[in-house]
């Protein structure tokens, strides 16, 4: 066990770095790893279970849940309701925000935005799946928690990270000083310090985007998707397509490999499909904090004004140099 850091053990390190009370949001990362715990070990034996397929609910996004969609979101609301520390859960799966009201959390300073299971269409088919989560101080001073508490944004960040649930299942987190990777090690049941201080190349030569939809992209999407497409030596083209279909799972290859994600908005989604408080936010901050960017095409996704919890964003996500030049092909064709 020498050299080994589980991620309690890290917290407990790296609390220094953080400008508020110490204990709270150690506390918090604590419950959060918790729950991805109990998760990961669901989605292990999803085959086994009865807890692959669909529900019969529709969530607020219009889209079937899955039962593993409900499953990670109870046990992610349930672990922040015992850890005391959170007041306010925005959740994907739920169409208003959830106030804890209990004894222990009557103090708590904490807003947690989650999309609990990214890529849940991808658990019946045996391919990794993710959690992304958000972290926010709480503004108001008085009374109880309200709405303007969760809607803050995403440059008011203390904290975000992901999960990763895949050939093996990795926490990915930054609490604003760069970005540190934990994976499990499903032997001692302890997330461990394996992948620190990750940064994103400058340049990278994967694309990641859903190009079933071209028809239905910005021409300056699809002008940058044939400059990818382009064979030049001299900039390592064409470039590799890659999409798994869970935005996580996508994003933490390009972490690691250099890439750009993109989701634009299509003529069926004009404000784009993902959710900016729990999907684009964490993301971008977790992006920029590994030295690359995440903008809407246009402008920084974490100086998005927010207006509504399950607000739609365009995202375009990954190594500087790549979103750069696909920003270029947005400003001029579109
Ligand atoms: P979720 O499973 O949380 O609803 O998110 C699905 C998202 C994201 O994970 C993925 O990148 C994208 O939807 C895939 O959408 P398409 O099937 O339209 O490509
Ligand atoms: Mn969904
Ligand atoms: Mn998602
Ligand atoms: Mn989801």
């Amino acid at each position: 066990m020498s050299g080994v850091k589980t991620l309690g053990q890290f917290i407990i390190e790296k609390q220094a770095d953080f400008p508020y009370a110490k204990g709270e949001l150690s506390r918090l990362l604590r419950d959060l790893a918790i729950a991805a715990k109990i998760v990961n070990r669901e989605v292990n034996k999803a085959g086994l279970m009865d807890i692959i397929g669909d529900t019969e609910d529709i969530n607020v996004q219009g889209e079937t849940q899955k039962k593993l969609d409900v499953y990670a979101n109870e046990q992610f609301i349930s672990a922040l309701k015992s850890g005391g520390e959170c007041c306010i859960v925005v959740s994907e799966e739920n169409d208003d925000y959830i106030y804890i009201d209990s004894e222990i959390s009557r103090n708590a300073k904490y807003i947690v935005a989650i999309d609990p299971l990214d890529g849940s269409s991808n658990i019946d088919v045996n391919v990794a799946v993710g959690t992304v989560f958000s972290i926010y101080r709480r503004k108001s001073t008085e009374g109880k928690a309200t709405l303007r508490d969760a809607l803050q944004k995403g440059t008011e960040q203390v904290a975000a990270g992901y999960i990763v649930y895949g050939a093996s299942t990795m926490l990915v987190y930054t609490t604003g000083v760069g970005v540190n990777g934990f994976t499990l090690d499903p032997s001692i049941g302890e997330f461990c310090l394996s992948h620190p201080q990750m940064k994103i190349p400058k340049d990278g030569k994967i694309y990641s985007i859903n190009e079933g939809n071209y028809k239905r992209f910005p021409e300056g999407v699809k002008k940058y998707i044939k400059y990818c497409q382009v064979e030049d030596d001299a900039t390592n083209r064409p470039y590799t397509s890659r999409y798994i279909g869970s935005m996580v799972a996508d994003l933490h290859r390009n972490i690691i490999k250099g890439g750009i994600f993109i989701y634009p908005t299509t003529a069926g989604s004009p404000r784009g499909k993902l959710r900016l408080v729990y999907e684009c936010n964490p993301i971008a901050f977790i992006i920029e904090q590994a030295g690359g960017r995440a903008t809407n095409g246009f402008s920084r996704i974490l100086d998005t004004e927010v207006d509504s919890l399950h607000q739609r964003s365009a995202i375009f996500v990954g190594s500087e140099n790549m979103v750069l030049l696909a920003e270029k092909f947005m400003s001029e064709y579109s």
